[in-house]
């Protein structure tokens, strides 16, 4: 049959300011997915928490963009915000960002990520005798944390070493979205290895490009799909930064899970944090872990699952930033996160202004820019505003 996951992601709420979303949200997303498994609408889901993000883990037979699946999750995410609103929590329905979408959730706020595939788990399957898969979560970052990472897992054989083996040496397409393009998806198809430099040139741009998906060239398979919309694009304004979901299929065909994660050791600057605006180091943390540490540092979890022949997830989940290995990695980011605070907003510690004027830094700055003058014969203004008295000028260089 085939059975497609689609994970859908919205801050609605959270304790304390942007930590983390309360039990009774959670409970309250979880009401609904029950009333959706017993529906039938769904195979399995698995409802968690990164930050201040609620995720909805969910199978179903119903292929991607399917408004029922959607419309469903949009009900849970107003079903949390409900609670959030009832005990006054910070930003409630944060993400939903229009009043009711007619139909699937892209463009609304909440984050997407879908991947639809044959599921036949059998011993002489030979594209796929097992499906396993992960799910990236990060929150306080923009899609683009994800391009380096997942750059190096599906093109560099210094981090997946299985890319040199014959089921995976044809490589990997990468779909990229230029996230600027309001009108609709744009994307661009680039083989790995062969344009290796033209994918880097566009990821080493985290918040205008963006990897959309990632297929295999050896059989077509889909191996990941991120959420890679940006909801300064959407809203026009600052809402809340846009902390992005992923699907990633792993072993046989793909890279294997530790090929995949080795390149969250780097613990690499990225976008995002303390008011959307800041570059800072991503964390990879247990799932259910709450921000609540400096300057918003950017946290990413990966959870994984098996996927049994009826489409429900077996035997529970996989946390595989759970593990004392990991704390090395915590404690590098925390080190790297101290040393760029130490410049606090001077140059690459804070975002470029094109990303500051989705923000009221923009404002600030705009007043400030409307009050310079130009220095010259007259007291010349700039922008109506009153000319510098002469004494306070600079004096004009001797020709
Ligand atoms: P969230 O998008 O996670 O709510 O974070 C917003 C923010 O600006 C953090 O300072
Ligand atoms: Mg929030
Ligand atoms: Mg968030």
């Amino acid at each position: 049959m085939k059975v497609t996951l689609s994970v859908l992601k919205a801050d609605v709420g959270s304790i304390g300011g942007h930590t983390k979303p309360s039990e009774r949200m959670l409970e309250a997303v979880r009401i609904r997915v029950r009333k959706a498994l017993a529906q039938g609408l769904l195979l399995d889901a698995f409802v968690s928490h990164t930050g201040d993000d609620i995720a909805i883990i969910s199978s179903h037979t119903r292929g991607p963009g399917n408004t029922d699946v959607h419309q469903f999750a949009w009900q849970a995410f107003l079903d949390g915000t409900a609670v959030a609103q009832k005990y006054g929590l910070y930003g409630a329905g944060q993400d939903l960002l229009v009043d009711a979408p007619s139909g699937n959730l892209r463009g609304a706020g909440p984050a997407v990520a879908e991947i639809e595939f044959e599921h036949n788990p059998v011993k002489t399957n030979k594209v796929r005798p097992a499906e396993s898969f992960m799910v990236l979560a990060a929150d306080k970052c923009g899609p683009g944390a994800y391009n380096l990472p997942l750059f190096l897992g599906f093109a560099d054989p210094m981090y997946c070493a299985g890319l040199m083996l014959p089921k995976l040496i044809k490589g990997f397409t990468f779909r990229i979205i230029d996230m600027d393009n309001t009108k609709g998806d744009s994307i661009i198809e680039l083989n790995a290895p062969e344009d290796y430099y033209k994918i880097a040139i566009l990821l080493r741009d985290n918040e205008r490009f963006g990897i959309d998906s990632i297929v295999s060239r050896t059989d077509g398979e889909v191996a990941a799909s991120i959420s890679a919309q940006r909801m300064h694009n959407i809203a026009g304004t600052y809402t809340g930064k846009d902390d992005p979901v992923a699907i990633v299929r792993n072993q046989g065909i793909f890279p294997a899970p530790e090929e995949l994660t080795s390149p969250f050791t780097k613990a690499h600057y990225v976008g995002g944090d303390a008011r959307g605006s800041h570059v800072m180091p991503l964390m990879p943390v247990p799932l259910n872990t709450a921000v609540t540490g400096m300057y918003c540092l950017p946290l990413v979890s990966c959870i994984g699952f098996s996927v049994a022949a009826d489409g429900k997830f077996s035997d529970s989940y996989i946390d595989f930033f759970d593990n004392p290995a990991w704390d090395e990695v915590r404690r590098k980011a925390q080190e790297k996160g101290m040393a760029m605070r130490d410049q606090g907003w001077s140059g690459a510690a804070m975002l470029p202004y094109h990303e500051l004027e989705y923000s009221g830094f923009r404002d600030v700055i705009t007043g400030l820019v409307d009050r310079f003058v130009i220095a010259g014969a007259n007291g010349a203004k700039a922008n109506g505003a009153k000319p510098i008295p002469a004494a306070t000028r600079r004096a004009a260089p001797k020709k």
